[in-house]
């Protein structure tokens, strides 16, 4: 399969009065890592719920991994294609890991030597092949959410939806299975990552989406953070002329030059093209550059800007 992962338009959900989820339309391409962010209640949870067909949708369509939402003919071929690592685990505490897994794999039909092979593969991978025998009960959080991803793999799912998988991991713990999120997207696997972790997501996701209800926007972080911030290029200078604006004026356009102390705050629309540009022109004129920045926006800032306002940036 190649292509387009996931293709949702207008999901919607609804629980009685209450609208979990509003008109979220949403694409993911094949070895995307998409990360899901929003507050407490935003339907992040039920979103996955629907797209992974757990749950009825109230409205909308969804075409996942080749499979469409709802259609009770794709149900079987949906489950074998995706894996979901769900909020709330329940792995059997009393068996061991290599039970677990081995259950679960047996759940998902595959044959004896195939499910022995990537059982064997993912403990391995998650570094619990030597404690394979010993009871869940026995492992730490971080451990056990090592079994849990590794249970959500183990029928070698192309897509694989992921319900805030550190939330409530120590660093280390977390550091361990971001890791493993990484090797994942290494293997080019798709990823639909639930999280609160906004450092996370701008480590591990290509792009992100933010929801609250409805979607408000998507796109790369660092797209998200352009966006927000304006785009402004601040050059800290020497000493500011009437020359050396003139010059980078007649460079950018009038009316995008701000002089501010010694700095020039410069309107741009792509830093990375127009800085080189902007550098030359100002040296060419006689000014001596002491500093080039973007002004900058984090995406935690872009975050709770978006969550609170609920205005989508231009
Ligand atoms: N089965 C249900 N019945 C009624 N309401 C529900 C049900 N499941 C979820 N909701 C409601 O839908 C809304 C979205 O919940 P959801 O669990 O999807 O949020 P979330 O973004 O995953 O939040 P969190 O970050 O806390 O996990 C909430 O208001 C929740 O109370
Ligand atoms: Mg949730």
């Amino acid at each position: 399969m190649s292509g387009s992962m996931i293709h949702a338009e207008g999901l919607t959900k609804r629980f009685g009065t209450l609208t979990a989820v509003d008109q979220v339309s949403l694409d993911l391409e094949e070895g995307e890592v998409f990360g899901f962010l929003g507050p407490n209640g935003a339907g992040k949870t039920t979103t996955v719920r629907m797209l992974t067909s757990l749950i009825s949708k109230t409205n909308g369509t969804a075409l996942v991994a080749g499979c469409e939402i709802g259609r009770e003919a794709d149900e079987l071929k949906l489950r074998g294609r995706i894996g979901l690592l769900p909020e709330n685990v329940g792995l059997y505490e009393n068996s061991s890991a290599y039970q677990n897994l081995e259950y679960f794999g047996q759940l998902q039909g595959l044959d004896p030597v195939t499910l022995r092979r990537n059982v064997e593969r993912l403990l391995r991978t998650m570094d619990l092949w030597e404690k394979r025998d010993a009871p869940v009960a026995t492992f730490s959080k971080g451990m056990k959410q090592k079994v849990a991803i590794a249970r959500a793999l183990v029928h070698d799912p192309i897509l694989i939806f992921l319900d805030e998988p550190t939330a409530n991991l120590d660093p280390e713990a977390a550091k361990m299975v971001r890791e493993v999120l990484l090797g994942l997207k290494k293997e080019k696997r798709t990823i639909f990552l639930n999280t609160h972790n906004l450092d996370e997501a701008q480590r591990v996701c290509d792009r992100v989406g933010i929801l609250r209800t409805r979607l408000l926007t998507v796109g790369a972080p660092r797209e998200l953070e352009a966006r927000m911030s304006g785009n402004r290029t601040v050059v800290r200078l020497d000493r500011v002329s009437e020359q050396v604006v003139r010059a980078v004026e007649a460079r950018v356009g009038s009316g995008r030059v701000e002089v501010s102390g010694d700095q020039l705050l410069i309107d741009v629309e792509d830093a990375d093209r127009q800085n080189p540009a902007i550098a030359e022109t100002i040296v060419a004129a006689g000014g001596r550059i002491r500093q080039l920045t973007q002004l900058s926006t984090s995406l935690e800032e872009v975050y709770l800007k978006l969550i609170h306002e609920e205005a989508l940036p231009a």
